[in-house]
């Protein structure tokens, strides 16, 4: 395995595209900690919105607020970066209204950005130079998204942890017990795997800077096995919940109890002078209970990775409180 060559002159610098995500504040870190793979990196952070108050701004050189699907809006606020970034690191994630548009969207704010980072010559994929600077090296889907990420952000939708943590406030404070459990009996019992955000990132950074691993696709999970009634117990400990057993609920609908709990949330929030959400942007009832409705169990396989030489761990029950403190340090949750 080829060892990346740091040069401290000449650092390498990241732009994250989607930085307020919970993978893109992960990397973020992950990247200006001391021990970064080919570091010291500068670290440029971009968002179509502008900082959120919860985000640690001294992880970034630069937070550059603009919108990646305006070609116009790219070109006015990303020059001044241009011929400076070494590495592209995509989390942004597209939700929109049909998987034909997600896909479409995608590959135009791809293009626009790397257009301007290519200085106006046109390219449609990263391109991969083995040479340094100037030359955009672009970390390509190297690193399968995995897709359940566990981390912390106001602007992940699709956090399972911070669906949960929420569902469990909403049971905290109508019973003191958990409502009755929305999945179904495999799931509950059998195993799952997911990936922490601080896995997935060093996964990337590994990927992106490791010359044996480019054009490669690699599974991301934490390299460890859980069920979720281990998970739902480990919460039921953190919010101080009654732990009851499996019981299937015909009459119980997890997507119908959360729409109906929008006004809930906005009083906790006030309540507790949480950073402003609204429960519909922060949550996705519908993506968890697919999930908690799966009659396979969900394992990958890091082999491959570890082959590679990639050997990041995280130990998923254990992960969960650290996340869950760091949403209430963050003031996402009370
Ligand atoms: C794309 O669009 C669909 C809506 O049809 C959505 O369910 C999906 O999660 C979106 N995002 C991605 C990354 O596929
Ligand atoms: C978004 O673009 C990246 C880079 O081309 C691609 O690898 C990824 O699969 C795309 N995702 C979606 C949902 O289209
Ligand atoms: C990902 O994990 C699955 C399930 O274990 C395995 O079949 C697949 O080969 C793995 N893929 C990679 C790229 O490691
Ligand atoms: C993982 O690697 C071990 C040892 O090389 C092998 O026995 C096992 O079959 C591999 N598993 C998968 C899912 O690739």
């Amino acid at each position: 395995m080829e060892k990346p060559v740091p040069d401290p002159r000449q650092p390498f610098v990241a732009l994250i595209v989607g930085v307020t995500c919970m993978a893109g504040l992960s990397l973020a870190e992950a990247l200006k900690s001391p021990k970064a793979l080919a570091g010291p990196w500068k670290v440029y952070g971009s968002a179509f919105r502008p900082m959120p108050t919860w985000f640690p701004s001294s992880v970034l050189d630069k937070y550059i607020a603009f919108d990646a699907t305006d070609a116009g809006d790219t070109a006015d606020k990303l020059p001044p970066f241009s011929g400076k970034v070494t590495h592209v690191f995509w989390v942004a994630i597209q939700d929109r209204e049909s998987e034909h548009v997600n896909v479409t969207v995608n590959a135009t704010t791809l293009s626009n950005v790397l257009h301007v980072l290519n200085g106006g010559r046109c390219s449609r994929q990263p391109h991969h130079g083995s040479d340094r600077h100037p030359t955009l090296h672009g970390s390509r889907e190297v690193v399968r998204t995995p897709s359940i990420i566990i981390g912390a952000s106001s602007r992940s939708r699709y956090s399972t942890l911070l669906t949960l943590a929420v569902a469990a406030n909403m049971g905290c404070r109508n019973r003191r017990r958990q409502e009755p459990s929305f999945g179904n009996r495999y799931a509950w019992e059998h195993f799952c795997d997911i990936s922490d955000a601080r896995v997935l990132a060093e996964q990337q950074i590994w990927a992106a800077v490791t010359d044996g691993a480019k054009n490669q696709a690699f599974n991301c999970t934490n390299g460890d096995f859980f069920t979720w009634k281990s998970v739902w117990k480990k919460l039921c400990d953190i919010f101080h919940l009654e732990f009851i057993t499996f019981e299937e609920s015909k009459n119980f609908d997890f997507v119908e109890f959360m729409t109906e709990k929008s006004r809930v949330w906005d009083e906790i929030v006030e309540k507790n002078g949480l950073y402003n959400t609204k429960l519909e942007e922060i949550t996705c009832p519908m993506a968890l209970k697919t999930v908690l409705h799966f009659m396979f169990q969900h394992v990958c396989s890091m082999n491959k990775s570890r082959e590679f030489g990639f050997f990041g761990y995280a130990h998923t029950l254990k992960s969960i409180p650290l996340w869950v403190e760091r949403l209430r340090h963050m003031k996402i949750i009370p």
